[in-house]
């Protein structure tokens, strides 16, 4: 069905073709998370087939953007970048633009684009994704500002074409929405309840992967430790998909994310301790310090038992990475409070610490709260945020100085002659090499902490 459509689609752009002498061309732009990146891949794949080419945002003759709504700014960027796209589109008449990602699942954003925006012509939303074939097939026939976004999944399309941004390593979703409802959290709310996907479905997608060249996964979902919860049949818990994973042939290295903390089982500990190809890195956001805090975001965990957490992932795997959120300026945050935040940071020796300033989110528990913290002691706190986590950022990642470790050679450094590559712990190392070394595990010797990066030369074996 779909791919009749886009057969379709490619037979009218073929035609557009013709008519301009020169190949149509696309432009899709990405905001948010690794998933949000991960559906673009399918964007990509779906305009591909329906006959457009890759090009630039100043060229292109569709450009969609896949939006973000977790923090306002993202929203803002969103309205920002409109305004270039009407002037874009004054001089360049036949150009069609479309949203579509998380902003559309809300209904004050669709409203403001149905009335200030006109000029967009398709919006739809996270659940319809896989209507984009059709919609972009009523589009190619003429039909103006078509919107359609739905307040739920009837499910995912297993077999989307797609266009990897990297071909030695991919994302693969292993479940989708969520069910925690953190109070300041709107993904819930744009991403629906959580589905989890048939694990034969998911372990076929990876061998396939495997056979097409890919030596790294990314397994993908908001809380990936409450993976096999809602699926028909025998249970299976994400430890056991993990390793399932983990055994096929030709793979090489298995990330996920993310983690919750209040999921995380003894059995993925030990799953990750005796494993090899699972990496040793691992996404724990924290969000707050402080116990009293965590219980007003609903987080379901307190400082204590994260901290007993850590102290146990460290003891079965010595050398892992922890990653983890932060916010500052929730609602009610007290001085007392942000301290232990702080605190907590110094005692878990994070590699590095992705800091937020709370947003106010339209529809979420935390957004009617009545204690907001004042703009200016955010900002304030925020600047003493950032100068901890620099400082046990680099302490704990220059702990790899002078070692080797094998790299996946990811791409080329925008300074000439320097390649880039991760260690399994995700930490960024650049070094003098070429282009052919570009998907290949290659041993580095780590010579200079940067702050949060490497500085290294390959080794010869
Ligand atoms: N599912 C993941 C997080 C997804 S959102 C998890 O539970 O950990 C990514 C991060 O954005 C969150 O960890 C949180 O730190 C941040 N975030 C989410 N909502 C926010 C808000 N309203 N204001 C500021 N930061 C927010
Ligand atoms: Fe948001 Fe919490 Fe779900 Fe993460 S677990 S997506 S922070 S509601
Ligand atoms: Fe943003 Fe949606 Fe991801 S709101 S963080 S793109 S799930």
């Amino acid at each position: 069905m779909q791919e009749s459509i886009m057969n379709q689609n490619a037979a009218l752009t073929a035609a557009l073709s013709v008519k301009n002498g020169r190949p149509m061309t696309y432009h899709v732009a990405t905001f948010g998370c690794q998933m949000n990146a991960h559906d673009s891949e399918k964007l990509k794949g779906i305009l591909m087939a329906s006959g457009f080419v890759e090009g630039s945002e100043d060229e292109a003759d569709f450009i969609i953007y896949n939006t973000c709504t977790v923090r306002e700014n993202a929203d803002l960027r969103v309205y920002g970048r409109l305004g270039y796209l009407n002037g874009l589109k004054k001089k360049r008449p036949g150009l069609k633009i479309a949203l579509c990602g998380c902003m559309m699942q809300e209904a004050h954003v669709v409203e403001k684009i149905r009335r200030s925006y006109p000029f967009v012509d398709l919006v739809f939303g996270t659940h319809n994704l896989y209507t984009f074939p059709e919609l972009l097939n009523r589009l190619l026939k003429g039909e103006k500002q078509i919107i359609d976004v739905w307040e739920d999944g009837a499910g995912e399309a297993e077999s989307l074409p797609s266009v990897r941004n990297y071909t030695f390593k991919s994302g693969v979703n292993i479940m989708f929405g969520c069910n925690n409802f953190c109070t300041y959290c709107i993904v819930p709310y744009v991403r629906g309840r959580e589905r989890s996907r048939r694990p034969e479905d998911i372990l076929d997608e990876c061998r396939r992967l495997v056979s097409e060249g890919v030596i790294e996964v990314m397994l993908l979902g908001q809380n990936v430790n409450s993976y096999g919860k809602n699926l028909e049949g025998e249970p299976v818990s994400f430890a056991r998909l993990l390793k399932e994973v983990a055994a096929i042939e030709g793979l090489e290295r298995v990330r996920f994310m993310t983690s919750h903390p209040k999921d995380l089982s003894d059995e993925l500990i030990e799953v990750m301790a005796s494993t090899p190809k699972i990496c040793h890195h691992l996404h724990l956001p924290v969000q707050s310090g402080s116990t009293g805090l965590l219980k007003v975001m609903n987080r379901r965990y307190s400082r204590e038992a994260y901290l007993d957490l850590v102290a146990r992932i460290r003891a079965a795997v010595p050398d892992i990475s922890l990653t983890t959120d932060v916010i500052v300026g929730f609602p009610g945050e007290t001085e007392e409070d942000f301290a232990d935040t702080l605190s907590l940071i110094e005692a878990c020796g994070f590699d590095s610490v992705f800091t937020f300033e709370y947003s106010r989110r339209t529809g979420t528990p935390a957004a009617s709260m009545e204690n907001q913290v004042p703009a200016e002691v955010v900002k304030a706190r925020f600047s003493r945020l950032l100068e901890t986590v620099r400082k046990t950022g680099q302490k704990a990642v220059s702990r790899f100085e002078g070692q080797i470790l094998p790299v996946l050679v990811e791409e080329k450094n925008r300074e000439e002659g320097l390649m880039t590559g991760r260690t399994e712990h995700n930490i960024l190392v650049h070094f003098p090499g070429d282009d052919a070394m570009i998907g290949r595990i290659l041993p580095v010797r780590l010579e200079s902490c940067q702050g949060f990066y490497y500085l290294g030369h390959i080794c010869k074996e």
